[in-house]
């Protein structure tokens, strides 16, 4: 049996983990606090570790690991920004999921979209305590909108799709644009000055890391839109909070938020909540809230649960090879990993 170490475990992902860990040969460790320098030692007499997106896997907690004798860090998500992969090359392999049901994460966008712009978080509210009253609820029509994508990887690509789908105009910014792809790109200022809703679908870098702050929602439409469900830190918050102040963004619709790893997945209710950004996002009428929650479908938990523990057998019964291994070694990460069938190191 293989001991894997399964930090910040929660209640709706273990029995997929339990069902294919016992199909395999993989015995889990669970436990509720997240991974960080103070709680690594429970990984000690473990051989991997599985970790999420709000684990700290830090620099000093990637050579405790490595101390103690763990040889992978299996995270059950795609983004491994929380992970010091450089200083993980040569001591530990990383392994991620590199997609599970971008379907989940682009529908959630949408989803999010919708309830903001024709309001039924809060026709919900009403209708519950028999006020039927319409004031305030007027949205506005999808249809023949404009969308900027920022990100046209999987899950950019299928929002895409399903903006078609509404008769929305569809233009995009990526890094890499796909070719032959049929999508508009357009450079990133332009896409500011033309879209009526801006959804972000690319990684958090130090490229990307508040590429949403004050001077980008200066070009932006007035009134615009803007729904991220890729990471938090790639808006600044206080921008954001002060673009909504002066009314040039119209609403926002967050999945994710930069400093959600000690706030997010929790139940906080009872207390007060010590972000100030945060309080004032959830005290406006514009903006949506939902505690990274966008891959969370049936579909998506059988998927991570069932890749994760592939890659860790995957990785103790063929030499230390994994498909799905985040390979440092020539610098391009994830690129790299589709030109070969080695092993990083
Ligand atoms: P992907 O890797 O398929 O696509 C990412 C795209 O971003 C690629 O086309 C890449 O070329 C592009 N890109 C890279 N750097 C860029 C830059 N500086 N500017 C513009 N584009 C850039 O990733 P996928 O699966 O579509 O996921 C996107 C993001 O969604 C992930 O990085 C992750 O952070 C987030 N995510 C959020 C989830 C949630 O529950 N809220 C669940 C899964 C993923």
């Amino acid at each position: 049996m293989i001991k894997t170490a399964f930090y910040d475990a929660k209640a709706y992902d273990m029995p997929s983990f339990i069902k294919f860990g016992n199909l395999k040969g993989i015995e889990f460790k669970f436990l509720e606090t997240k991974l960080s320098a103070d709680t690594v030692e429970l990984a000690r007499g473990c051989d991997a570790v599985c970790v999420f997106v709000n684990d700290t896997v830090s620099k000093e907690v990637i050579d405790r690991l490595y101390d103690i004798g763990v040889k992978i860090i299996a995270l059950r998500c795609a983004g491994y920004n929380n992970v010091d992969v450089e200083q993980a090359y040569g001591k530990i392999h990383v392994v991620h999921v590199p997609a599970y049901s971008p379907y989940a994460v682009a529908e959630h966008a949408m989803a999010l979209l919708l309830t903001s712009i024709r309001r039924i978080h809060k026709a919900y509210n009403r209708t519950r305590d028999f006020n039927f009253s319409l004031n305030g609820l007027t949205g506005f029509d999808l249809h023949g909108k404009t969308i900027g994508v920022i990100g046209t990887g999987k899950i950019g690509r299928i929002l895409i799709d399903i903006c078609e789908g509404f008769g929305m105009n569809v233009i995009a910014y990526d890094l890499y644009p796909a070719k032959d792809s049929g999508i508009t790109y357009v450079p990133l200022d332009e896409l500011y000055e033309r879209s009526d809703i801006i959804s972000l679908h690319c990684p958090l870098t130090d490229d990307t890391r508040h590429m949403i702050d004050e001077k980008a929602i200066s070009k932006m439409k007035k009134g615009v839109v803007i729904v991220n469900t890729s990471r938090g830190a790639l808006i600044n918050g206080e921008a954001l909070v002060d673009g909504l102040m002066e009314r040039k963004v119209g609403a926002a619709c967050l999945d994710v938020y930069e400093e959600e790893a000690d706030i997010f997945f929790e139940d906080r209710s009872g207390h007060i909540l010590n972000d100030d950004v945060l309080s004032r996002l959830i005290s406006m009428p514009n903006v949506i809230v939902t505690s990274h929650q966008a891959f969370l479908t049936e579909e998506a938990l059988e998927n991570i649960a069932e890749t994760t523990v592939n890659n860790i057998i995957s990785f103790f019964e063929n030499d230390g090879r994994c498909d799905n291994e985040l390979c440092y070694r020539c610098g391009k990460i994830e690129q790299c990993k589709k030109q070969r069938n080695q092993k990083c190191f």
